[in-house]
C-alpha cells in the first residue's frame, strides 16, 4: 500500500511496501539512489543524516551509490564472485567466529556475542587482521540508529564526538575500505538479527522438522527501507500523483518481504542494485543453522 506525503517545501515523499510496486519502482530509470542536498526541508533532513552517517571520504558507502557511478556495477560483480568462492568452499569454518555463531543459535553461548562474532566474521572477508569488539560493534550499532534518531539526540551524537568517534573506529578497523565498512557497519545487523530470530527458532519444539528454505523463510531479516529519488517526472500507478524531480521514495522491503515472502526481494535480486553477498549469506545462515542444530541434538558441532 502506497502512502503520499507533500507538503511544497517541506517534504515530498512515496513510502511503499507491497512487493510488485517495490519492483516496478525499482525497475524504472527515472528513479535513482542520490544523498545530494536537494528537495523540501524535511527531504533535505532525511539525506543530510544519511550522509553525515554513511559518506566517509565525500563518497557514500557502496550500497548508497547512484546508479551510474563508474565501476560501481564491475566492482560489487567482482565481490560477488569473490563471496561465492568463498560459500563453495565453507571458508567461514577456518574463522574462530564462526563457532560462537554456531553456538549462540543453539543456545549455548550468550545472545551478546552474537554482534562481535559476526562483525568479526564480515570483517575477515576484507582484511584478514579485522578486529571486532564491544566497543566496534556499539559503533556500528550507534552509525546504524543515527539516521533514525529523534534531531534532539542526533544534534547530541554530533556535537559530543560521539558519531565522529563511532566513523572512526569503524574506518579504522575496516582500513578505510569501502565495502568493508558497508559489512561491518550497515550488513552486520542483518546477519545478528537474522541470527537472533534462529537462537529463538532453534528453541522452539518446531525447529527438528524444519526445512532449509523453511528457516530461511522465517529468520531471514532484510534492510527495513531503500532509498530512491525521482530524477525525471514520472506517472506510475503506485502513486495517485505524478512524482517530480527530487521527490523521495522510500522502499519499504522489510514489510514488502515478510507480508510476501518473497525470499529473492530481501536482496534486491532482480534489481540494477542487488546485493552481490546473496548466495554467501545464505550459505552461511545456512551452514550456521545446520550445526547449531547439531550441538543441540547431540549430532556433530560446529
Ligand atoms: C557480507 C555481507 C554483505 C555485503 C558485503 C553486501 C554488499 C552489498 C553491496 C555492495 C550492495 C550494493 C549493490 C549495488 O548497488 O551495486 C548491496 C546491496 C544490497 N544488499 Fe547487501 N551486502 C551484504 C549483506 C546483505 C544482507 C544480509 C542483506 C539482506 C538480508 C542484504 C541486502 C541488500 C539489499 C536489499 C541491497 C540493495 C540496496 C538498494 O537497492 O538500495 N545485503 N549489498
Amino acid at each position: 500500500m502506497a502512502r503520499r506525503l507533500s507538503i511544497p517545501g517541506l517534504v515530498n515523499l512515496l513510502e511503499v511496501s507491497d512487493a510488485r510496486e517495490i519492483r516496478r519502482l525499482d525497475a524504472e530509470p527515472r528513479l535513482d539512489r542520490h544523498l545530494a542536498p536537494t528537495g523540501g526541508l524535511i527531504n533535505r533532513w532525511r539525506l543530510a543524516r544519511l550522509r553525515q552517517a554513511f559518506e566517509f571520504d565525500g563518497e557514500p558507502l557502496p550500497a548508497l551509490l547512484a546508479r551510474e557511478t563508474e565501476g560501481r556495477a564491475s566492482r560489487h560483480a567482482e565481490l560477488g564472485r569473490r563471496l561465492d568462492e568463498r560459500a563453495e568452499a565453507s571458508a567461514w569454518g577456518r574463522d574462530p567466529a564462526f563457532k560462537t555463531l554456531v553456538e549462540a543459535v543453539a543456545g549455548q553461548a550468550e545472545a551478546e556475542s552474537l554482534g562481535p562474532a559476526a562483525q568479526g566474521l564480515l570483517g575477515r572477508l576484507f582484511r584478514d587482521d579485522y578486529r571486532a569488539d564491544a566497543a566496534s560493534y556499539a559503533a556500528a550499532r550507534l552509525l546504524d540508529a543515527y539516521p533514525r534518531v529523534n534531531a534532539l539526540r542526533a544534534l547530541g551524537q554530533r556535537v559530543t564526538g560521539r558519531l565522529r568517534r563511532a566513523r572512526r573506529l569503524l574506518a579504522e578497523r575496516a582500513g578505510n575500505e569501502p565495502l568493508a565498512l558497508h559489512a561491518t557497519a550497515i550488513a552486520v545487523h542483518n546477519l545478528v538479527a537474522s541470527l537472533a530470530a534462529m537462537r529463538e527458532l532453534a528453541a522452539s519444539s518446531l525447529a527438528p522438522g524444519l526445512t532449509r528454505e523453511a528457516v530461511l523463510g522465517r529468520c531471514l531479516r532484510p534492510p527495513e527501507t531503500l532509498l530512491r529519488r525521482v530524477r525525471m517526472p514520472l506517472s506510475t500507478p503506485c502513486a495517485p500523483r505524478r512524482l517530480e524531480p527530487d521527490d523521495l521514495v522510500v522502499l519499504r522491503l522489510a514489510d514488502a518481504a515478510r507480508g510476501s515472502g518473497d525470499r529473492e526481494l530481501a536482496f534486491m535480486g532482480e534489481s540494477w542494485a542487488r546485493c552481490p553477498a546473496q548466495g554467501f549469506f545464505l550459505a552461511l545462515l545456512t551452514a550456521v543453522w545446520e550445526q547449531a542444530m547439531a550441538v543441540r541434538h547431540g549430532g556433530r558441532g560446529a
